[in-house]
């Protein structure tokens, strides 16, 4: 075990200088000793994004823990995305700071559901966001996140029906931008994005009629951002729906002065860090996952010092699940990350 002259207690949100870097050198030896890579999502605390190896949206993230040489995948984010990992990776030992970190959109949907909306509906494929639990994946034919759902719908047989779950707002942007009728969506939604309401939106853009827009597929108001652009209210070329990563992706070459940025605020780090000219709006400054918030600077030290919480899929479950997975990764679209 390494040990720290400087005592870390829980209250991290107080600690000074000397605890920070006492903090960081001890997370980053730590990772080399245990040859582990840490992943953090895009939606993390700035501190825990910051001393990532890699942060990014959830393809890119799993698309790097599918490739790493690393034998540990530290995963600072919510369950399903270290599930994950371990799917594609279950070689390595894949640890969680907190195995509590779950998500509410995942918990819309449980495989005995899906099975039975399977059965009604004998010829369709499944699509599954990869916000859903391994089970879940294992009862899907293509997994797909929020930076190529459109891709992998345009993947499969335009005759062939599909049973997209369990985003409502993410299928519905789906099924705008590839024309599909033949599409049937789960009625879930994460709390977070629903809870960035249309409201929230107009007064934000009515303030800032020069601004340009990202808005993450999953939000509640997604559909009065595109409505907002037809109607003219505000400019189309400023509205641009996209994933955590092609919001960064945007970021870097954004020449505007202010962007509105309705998805959880964790993204503002990343954003800001990318591009200092532009000043990163939140449509809803509240809008934080409480889960993602779980992951926290003692937890991760915690994680690596004593080598908890290790996730786990049982053998039959990932191989099932996996094929999801690796179908869609085989879908060469870029995922944020860096
Ligand atoms: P991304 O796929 O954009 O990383 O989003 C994941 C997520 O949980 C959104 O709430
Ligand atoms: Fe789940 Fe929503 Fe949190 Fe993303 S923001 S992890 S979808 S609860």
């Amino acid at each position: 075990m390494t040990s720290t002259a400087v005592a870390l207690d829980n209250n991290w949100e107080t600690w000074s200088p000397a605890q920070w870097d006492a903090w960081q050198a001890e997370v980053l030896t730590l990772a080399e000793q245990n040859n582990a890579v840490i992943l953090a999502h895009n939606y993390q605390i700035a501190q825990i994004q910051d001393i990532a190896h890699h942060v990014g949206d959830s393809l890119a993230l799993s698309r790097i823990a599918a490739s790493t040489d690393a034998e540990q995948i530290i995963f600072c984010g919510v369950h399903f995305m270290a599930e994950t990992a371990k799917i594609l990776s279950p070689t390595k030992r894949v640890f969680i700071p907190d195995a509590k970190a779950g998500c509410s959109l995942a918990n819309t949907i449980d495989a005995e559901q899906l099975r039975q909306w399977k059965a009604d509906n004998p010829n369709a494929k499944v699509v599954s966001y990869v916000n859903t639990t391994a089970a879940v994946k294992a009862e899907t034919d293509i997994c797909c996140t929020s930076s190529n759902a459109v891709d992998v719908v345009r993947s499969i047989d335009p005759e062939t029906p599909i049973l997209f779950c369990p985003d409502q707002f993410l299928g519905a942007h789906v099924r705008r931008e590839t024309g599909r009728e033949n599409i049937q969506v789960w009625l879930g939604e994460c709390h977070v994005h629903a809870d960035i309401s249309p409201q929230d939106l107009t007064t934000t853009v009515r303030n800032n009629p020069e601004a340009q827009l990202y808005v993450h597929p999953e939000c509640g108001c997604t559909t009065s951002a595109l409505w907002m652009a037809e109607s003219g209210e505000f400019p189309s070329d400023n509205t641009h729906v996209l994933s955590t990563g092609g919001m960064l992706d945007m970021a870097k070459q954004e020449s505007a002065d202010k962007v509105l940025v309705a998805t959880e605020v964790g993204m503002l780090h990343q954003l800001r860090k990318a591009n200092s000219r532009t000043e990163f709006i939140p449509v809803n400054p509240e809008a934080e996952c409480p889960y993602m918030q779980m992951i926290t600077p003692p937890k991760l030290l915690d994680c690596l010092r004593n080598q908890r919480d290790e996730v786990f899929v049982d053998e039959e479950t990932a191989a099932k699940a996996r094929g999801s997975l690796d179908a869609m990764i085989s879908i060469g679209t870029p995922g944020g990350g860096e």
